[in-house]
């Protein structure tokens, strides 16, 4: 298959190929997106097909306005208002709500599940594109389990020949997935953390709680698959064991192994570059990355989840 590289203003020829049933790779402002009709089944399967996604691992819808919710969600009359308030604050933005699915939504999408994921992005060519297509369900634009395509070349890399189009745009802003937040429980659960930061969204729900779950117990289908991950081996230093990279160091460059040493920092830059420093370290042929830890607050706590998910080790 022949992929056709989109340019901004070629957003309309990217939604006729999401109408026809097919696959457009389409910059957000957390990362790639890998898209197809969030209500044609068919469609949706080309991306696990393509993506080499588990069938059990559901997908965000990407909409441009709240009508589009009402089409693909039910409102329980007792949440009206607290997802009023959370749409208003956060959205676009990169924020996903999970909430009972309406019955048009393919279970393709939500893998059998009978809630659904959803985000107003905030990006204005992801926003044309959705608005002249239609809702557009969405995982990173990345190979399953690869860290996440943050940028068009990225997903060039990945998708070239295998899907209709991708639409070349910059870099992505934040670098990281978006938070999730699941608002069907009795609590409000935050099951990813990402580009909304935790703590201002506890500001608008104040009794949101963190899903601890170990992974193969996590709520969120997503999280119980290793991540993000490069070829080469990640090796993370807790704060207390930062001693130890020395060591460590010394050790692998004795057997003549090639390593990286990356310093985290609880930047929004760290955070933008994290999975291209990663995509980087393959093309160097790089064997371990030794990367250090941050606080988890702020953007802290999305950047050591993608860390701790993509580690071979973790060194306490
Ligand atoms: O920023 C983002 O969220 C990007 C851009 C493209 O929007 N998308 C993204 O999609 O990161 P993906 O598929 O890589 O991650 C979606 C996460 C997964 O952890 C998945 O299990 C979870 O959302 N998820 C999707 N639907 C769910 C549902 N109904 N209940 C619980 N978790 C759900
Ligand atoms: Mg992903």
């Amino acid at each position: 298959m022949e992929t056709e590289i989109l340019d901004s203003n070629e957003v309309k020829k990217a939604a006729e190929f999401i109408k026809k049933g097919e696959l457009v790779a389409f910059p957000t402002e957390t990362v790639y997106g890998l898209g197809a009709n969030a209500l044609d089944k068919e469609a949706v399967k080309k991306i696990f097909e393509v993506k080499g996604r588990p069938p059990k691992n559901p997908l965000i819808v990407h909409i441009a306005s709240k009508r589009q919710l009402f089409e693909i969600a039910q409102i329980r009359e007792d949440k009206k208002e607290l997802i009023s308030k959370v749409i208003e604050e956060f959205w676009p933005g990169p924020l996903t709500i999970v909430l009972k699915k309406k019955e048009n939504v393919p279970e393709e999408v939500t893998a059998g599940l009978d809630t659904v994921a959803i985000r107003i992005p905030n990006n204005e060519i992801a926003l044309e594109l959705i608005e002249k297509s239609g809702p557009i369900a969405a995982p990173s634009a990345n190979i399953s389990g690869k860290p996440s395509g943050t940028c068009f070349e990225h997903v060039l890399e990945d998708f070239k020949g295998k899907i209709s189009g991708i639409i070349k745009s910059k870099a992505c802003d934040i670098g990281l997935e978006s938070t999730v937040i699941d608002l069907t429980s009795e609590k409000p659960l935050l099951l990813r953390p990402g580009g909304t930061d935790f703590e201002e969204i506890k500001k608008v729900i104040d009794n949101l709680e963190i899903h601890n779950k170990k992974l193969k117990e996590a709520k969120s289908p997503g999280m119980r698959y290793k991540h993000y991950s490069p070829d080469a081996k990640i090796i993370l230093f807790e704060k207390n064991a930062e001693d130890k990279i020395e060591s460590y160091k010394g050790n692998f460059e004795e057997k003549g192994k090639k390593i990286k040493l990356l310093r985290s920092s609880k930047t929004n830059s760290f955070a933008k570059n994290l999975f291209k420093e990663f995509r980087d370290a393959d093309k160097e042929k790089i064997e371990f990355i030794l990367v250090t830890s941050v606080d988890e607050k702020g953007i802290g706590l999305p950047i050591m989840n993608r860390l701790r998910n993509a580690a071979s080790e973790v060194v306490t």
